[in-house]
């Protein structure tokens, strides 16, 4: 059984071992959504990790639902992140660029002319987001994507994919989980459309297979891949049969031949790792609240292929060796996950 350090064949790429740094938004775009050197220096810290998946990155303006989030649409926001992938190729790691439409979980004071976020149904978040000017505001109710404006969402994520291979990433994650566009069509509680996309759990995981299919179009399935979370308690999203509808998604994604498929398992039970890994063909990142010795577990009990950690990477860039040499782990400090400015984000300084 392999353990974390052992390398990993992924698409076209064989990753040097198998410990996976997680998307983690970091606010440190500009307004329009452009990184830069600061950027690159962070994720260069990291590059030791097998793989790098950047940030969740907004495939258009109306994808957008935080402050400060860089986007992959215009071509200042690709030659910028161009900086990171040089950075991390000549540092000798490899990058995915997650691609993160947030659809009902953004406020109108984050869209272009106080646009009405768009969403599968019109059902209004229970949720608040920061915005920097006026500070915590409640959500409002998005508007219903009407049936023939879904393939012009979709498009997004494939021009989206072609902007992210011309800015070196060396593939693209779909970000299908956290209550976010794609999971809000997966799921009954913000689901209720009758037409193609709604319904039937068939319908439910349409628009997510057929991004997917957009994505892999431009980009060969080698460099696709996608990031679910079921059941994750986070942006006021549930559904009714999570264990049909996840088995059906995964069934239905299989065949694709995408890079790998990567499960964030946020509650205890069930246990998705166990139930989705033996239905997907291709490599299996797990991740959430894992430690180099639960991971080690799960590689030992063939229900991952590697393993993705998050918070443990924003305070220690060198985590691979750390886990190699015993070194105790540094503690990341919260309020300055999202906060600009180097300070909690490249002065993080390895062993
Ligand atoms: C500061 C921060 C930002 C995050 N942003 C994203 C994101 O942009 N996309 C995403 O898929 N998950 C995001 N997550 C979730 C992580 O990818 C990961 O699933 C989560 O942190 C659990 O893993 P951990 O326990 O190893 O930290 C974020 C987590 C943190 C801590």
């Amino acid at each position: 059984m392999p353990n974390l350090f052992d390398p990993l064949s992924l698409g076209s790429l064989t990753l040097s071992n198998r410990i996976v740094m997680a998307p983690m938004t970091r606010s440190r775009a500009t307004a329009d959504g452009v990184v830069g050197e600061l950027t690159a220096t962070y994720y260069a810290q990291r590059a030791s990790a097998g793989l790098l998946i950047s940030e969740g990155t907004v495939p258009s303006a109306m994808g957008k639902g935080y402050v400060r989030i860089p986007g992959i649409y215009t071509p200042e926001q690709i030659a910028g992140w161009k900086l990171t992938t040089d950075a991390v190729h000549a540092a000798g790691g490899r990058i995915f660029c997650q691609i993160m439409h947030c659809g009902r979980i953004a406020h109108p004071h984050l869209l272009p002319d106080r646009a009405q976020a768009v969403a599968p149904s019109a059902v209004t978040p229970n949720v608040k987001t920061w915005t920097d000017d006026l500070g915590m505001l409640p959500l409002e109710a998005p508007r219903a994507l009407e049936t023939h404006e879904i393939a012009g969402v979709i498009d997004e994520y494939r021009q989206a994919t072609v902007n992210a291979l011309a800015a070196g990433f060396d593939g693209v994650e779909l970000h299908a989980a956290s209550g976010y566009l794609p999971m809000q069509f997966l799921s009954t509680s913000t689901n209720l459309r009758t037409d193609q996309y709604g319904g039937s759990v068939e319908n439910r995981i349409r628009f997510v297979v057929e991004a997917l299919q957009a994505m892999v179009s431009v980009a060969g399935p080698e460099k696709v891949s996608i990031k679910i979370s079921p059941e994750m308690p986070f942006n006021d999203i549930t559904d009714a049969n999570p264990t049909e509808t996840y088995t059906a998604l995964v069934q239905a994604i299989s065949g694709l031949g995408l890079a790998y498929l990567h499960v964030a398992q946020t509650l205890p039970q069930p246990n998705y790792h166990a139930l989705l890994r033996p239905l997907f063909a291709g490599p299996y990142l797990a991740g959430a609240g894992l430690t180099q010795e639960s991971a080690t577990a799960l590689l030992t009990n063939g229900q991952a292929d590697a393993a993705v950690f998050g918070a443990a990477f924003i305070a220690n860039p060198d985590l691979p060796a750390r886990f190699a040499d015993g070194t105790p782990l540094s503690a990341p400090d919260p309020s300055t996950f999202y906060t600009p400015g180097a300070k909690g984000y490249t002065d993080y300084l390895p062993k």
